[in-house]
Parts: structure tokens; sequence; C-alpha cells
């Protein structure tokens, strides 16, 4: 699917995300995740601002989207919120920055959706200072066998309905990249992961 179908696709979810980012007053998840966050951050695929409850006060956030309706509802919460922020109307993976330009990467429910996630991780490796960390949410398959092939078989559907792969595998995909884990946790049939890493100065490949 090419990158402006795709994001259109995101553009028509944009109300749904929003009302859930306003009805759900607190996500444990995002929550302890999110809390970590220090300095200059950059979160990519920022949505409607799901993450935005949960930011340090002190943090400055550049928010990356290629959906003009998921920008425009983060930036509405932003200014609800507080949040100080700079948006970017783009695709994530055509976008590049200088080596170590940020304190913080956030990416929460993104990798689901990109053509080469290794090599968004790999950027994320690049983009982070050598001190800095990578804060993820993601989803991909489960442990268990059962759910795992129900995954694979809806697979075709998601992508073509929402926008995002259902099967991918997210412990080998952090496996192959450069990013180091400190820590992770899987929830939610563990299908949900919850990673702080930091980056891999040694691994930087692009
Ligand atoms: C499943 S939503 C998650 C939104 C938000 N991160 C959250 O946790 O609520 C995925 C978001 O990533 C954006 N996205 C997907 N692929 C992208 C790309 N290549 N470049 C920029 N944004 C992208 C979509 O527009 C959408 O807003």
């Amino acid at each position: 699917m090419n990158k402006e179908n795709l994001a259109r696709k995101f553009d028509k979810q944009a109300k749904a995300y929003e009302r859930r980012r306003k009805q759900l007053t607190q996500n444990e998840w995002r929550e302890r995740l999110i809390c970590g966050a220090k300095g200059m951050v950059l979160e990519v695929g920022v949505g409607a601002g799901g993450n935005f409850p949960y930011y340090p006060k002190d943090v400055i956030v550049t928010a990356v989207d290629f959906s003009k309706e998921m920008l425009s509802s983060a930036k509405e919460a932003a200014s609800e919120l507080g949040v100080r922020a700079e948006f970017v109307l783009s695709d994530i993976e055509s976008c590049d920055f200088p080596e170590g330009s940020f304190d913080t990467i956030v990416s929460t429910l993104t990798l689901c959706g990109y053509k080469d996630p290794i090599a968004m991780l790999n950027k994320f490796n690049k983009w982070t200072k050598a001190d800095g960390q990578i804060l993820l949410m993601e989803h991909g398959t489960s442990s268990n066998g059962l759910i795992r092939s129900i995954q694979k078989a809806v697979d075709p559907l998601f992508l073509k309905v929402v926008g995002c792969h259902q099967n991918r595998d997210m412990e080998h995909l952090f496996q192959k990249s450069g990013i180091h884990i400190i820590k992770a946790e899987r929830h939610f049939m563990n299908m949900v992961h919850l990673v702080w890493a930091k980056p891999n100065k040694n691994n930087v490949t692009i």
C-alpha cells in the first residue's frame, strides 16, 4: 500500500483515537512508560496525542505523523494539556535527523505499520543521544500458538482496514535491531510489549 493511501486510512481513524484519549483518563502502561521521558523527545507516529497526558512538564516534544487529521488532534491535545511540542507532517520512514539529536525517542503502536520496522529501530538507535533512551509500547504476535495463528489469519484484513500488521514478531525485530533492551514486559496474552531501551552506539548501521 502506498504511503498516501495509508495516511488517508489513519486520517479516517483520527476522531476515534481522539475520543479514546479523552475517555481513557488513565492508561497504566502509557503512564509507566512515558513518565520516564526526559529532555528533547521525538515521538514517532504520534497519532491523536494518546501519550500527551503522561509526559513530564519539562520535556519538549517533536511529534511526527504522516496523517494530517491525527496531527491536528495531537496539536489540540498539546494545547489542552500544556505539552510543549512542535509538529511535523511527514513520513517518518523518509525522515532523517543528525546522530544523537534526542534524549528520548517514544514509539507506541507504530512498528506494526512501517514497511521496514528494523530500519526504523536502527534509526532510533542513531537519533538517540549516547546516554538517551528509547521507550516502546508495541503490539505483535502472542506467545500463545492458537492466538498467533488467529493473528496471522486476520493480518491481511487488518492491514486493509486499519493499516497495521497483527503478525509481527516484536521480540525478533528488537533483537535484530541495534537497540539495547534494559527492561521489557509483555502483557495482554503476551501481545503487548513495553520496552525501556538504550541506543547501542557500536551498532549504528544507517
Ligand atoms: C496505531 S496509531 C498509534 C498512534 C499513537 N502512537 C498512539 O499510541 O496512540 C499509528 C500512528 O502512526 C502513524 N504512522 C504510521 N506510519 C507512519 C509513517 N510511516 N510516518 C509517519 N506516521 C506514521 C499513523 O498515522 C498513526 O497516527
